[in-house]
């Protein structure tokens, strides 16, 4: 039926060792003397949704986030994050959802274009002990995906507290280009979190959203990967409540973007520093060849000054990968016929001055017809604006930063909008009609109310 396998044999690295590189401002206020023991970067067990159905049983947990110490979190399967599934475009996807835990849940394929029953909206949500069945066929590219619950007004508590994993699409155009593969190939669900005096994960939001005290990257604390002298590929998701990330590495090497959240960009993007929102998704390839055993490498977030993953050098092997100049050809999303839709992120909990109703429908698209979306907002941005049910594609930002970022180009479901900006998309729902969803991915902001119901015709 279901095979659950390990994904990748780097999990089977050797002991904590002390790490040398920089130390995070945190810890070292916590009294650490100069050095953090790392634990190895968990890699999280793949699924494969097909044949048969997958069960999925969200449920509380007790986990070790790094260095022995249980935690109680929420986690599907007992995984945190959850399993990883992984299917090739064509495939189906059979999944039932357990819910275990004492309130009610969905499932949202974020990023996947899949009926509105399979959608996870809140308006189809499980009850406590209920069971609900996924079901969706994988008509698009390859890319990196994820799932997370999405019930009403209770998305940033349970994500917070561990219910969220990634589910990748291969294809063979991806194939084709021969991309690092295996335990090359490493999956980074990069979020922040605050642990209390008992150890475990606690949500306590403040009326700006919910900002953790440490990072966790595949819910690991302090974590390390050993690597060969290679080129890596690192299929990277900010699955944080509100934290932005700035990615670097700190030998002052670029990384080399090849994807976003709607997979491969046309081409390759060199780049020292990149900044995402909640639920954006990018897909690095970071080269370690020229680099001597022993070598550490910390990935960093400029942000808070974080180290959040440090790279290892343990193994030369010879690599004579040649970086790829084109990765896919993406055609332009045209003929927009319908006036321009604008969409104002108010406040904390509004769009277009309206909170979130559960029963209201907003606005309806017609099916399969290319339409042009502005998204703006008055203030408290970052709003990571992301949209149910198709993929669009950044025409233009104006105000703030002014430009469109290299990993925002080729498609995308998930944009950040920062105070003065207006982001403009072509959008087109080619998929299925009926009811899906526009949101701040900012959790807070989506669970008070800077949600809308919208419906394709
Ligand atoms: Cu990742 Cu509507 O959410
Ligand atoms: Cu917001």
């Amino acid at each position: 039926m279901v095979k659950i396998n390990s994904a990748c044999p780097h999990g089977a690295v050797s002991a904590a060792a002390l790490g040398a590189g920089r130390i995070s401002p945190l810890v070292a206020a916590q009294g650490g003397k100069g050095t953090v023991t790392r634990n190895p970067l968990k890699i999280p067990l793949a699924a494969f949704p097909s044949p048969g159905t997958y069960v999925l049983a969200a449920a509380p947990a007790t986990v070790d986030l790094g260095g022995g110490k249980t935690s109680s979190v929420l986690a599907y399967n007992g995984y945190f994050p959850g399993p990883t599934f992984r299917a090739n475009t064509g495939n189906s996807a059979s999944v039932q959802l357990i819910n275990g835990l004492a309130q009610e849940t969905t499932v949202h394929w974020h990023g996947m274009v899949v009926p509105p029953l399979a959608d996870g909206h809140p308006r189809n949500a499980v009850a406590p002990s209920g069971n609900y069945l996924y079901e969706f066929r994988i008509a698009q590219r390859a890319c990196l995906n994820w799932y997370h619950p999405h019930p009403h007004m209770l998305t940033g508590e349970q994500v917070c507290l561990g219910l969220a994993g990634a589910f990748i699409v291969n294809d063979n155009e991806e194939a084709a280009l021969g991309l690092p593969s295996g335990a090359y190939e490493v999956p980074l669900i990069v979020r922040d979190a605050t642990i209390d005096r008992t150890g475990n994960l606690n949500y306590k939001p403040k009326t700006t959203g919910f900002f953790g005290q440490i990072p966790l990257v595949n819910g690991t604390r302090d974590p390390k990967l050993v690597v060969d002298s290679a080129v890596y590929r690192f299929r990277v998701l900010n699955g944080a409540n509100a934290r932005l990330f700035k990615f670097a590495l700190s030998n002052g090497r670029q990384f080399t973007v090849v994807g976003n959240d709607g997979g491969l960009l046309a081409t390759p993007a060199q780049l020292g520093q990149i900044e995402i929102g909640p639920g954006e998704r990018l897909d690095l390839l970071v080269d370690f060849r020229g680099l001597s055993n022993g070598t550490k490498v910390m990935l960093q977030d400029l942000n808070a000054g974080w180290n959040l993953l440090e790279f290892n050098v343990t193994r030369q092997v010879s690599d004579g990968r040649i970086m790829p100049t084109t990765l896919s050809s993406i055609s332009a999303l045209s003929g927009p016929v319908t006036p321009t839709r604008i969409f104002s992120f108010d406040g904390m909990s509004k769009i277009n001055g309206k909170s979130y109703d559960l029963n209201r429908i907003d606005f309806r698209v017609p099916f399969g017809q290319t339409e042009r979306w502005r998204f703006i907002t008055n203030g408290n941005a970052p709003h990571p604006v992301h949209v149910h049910g198709a993929s669009f594609q950044v025409q233009s930002r104006s105000g703030g930063r002014g430009v469109v970022f290299p990993w925002e180009r080729g498609w995308k479901d998930t944009v950040l909008l920062q105070d003065g900006e207006s982001v403009e998309v072509l959008i087109r729902f080619d998929g299925y009609k009926g009811l899906y969803l526009l949101h701040c991915h900012q959790l807070e902001h989506e669970d008070m109310g800077m949600m809308s119901n919208f419906e394709v015709i």
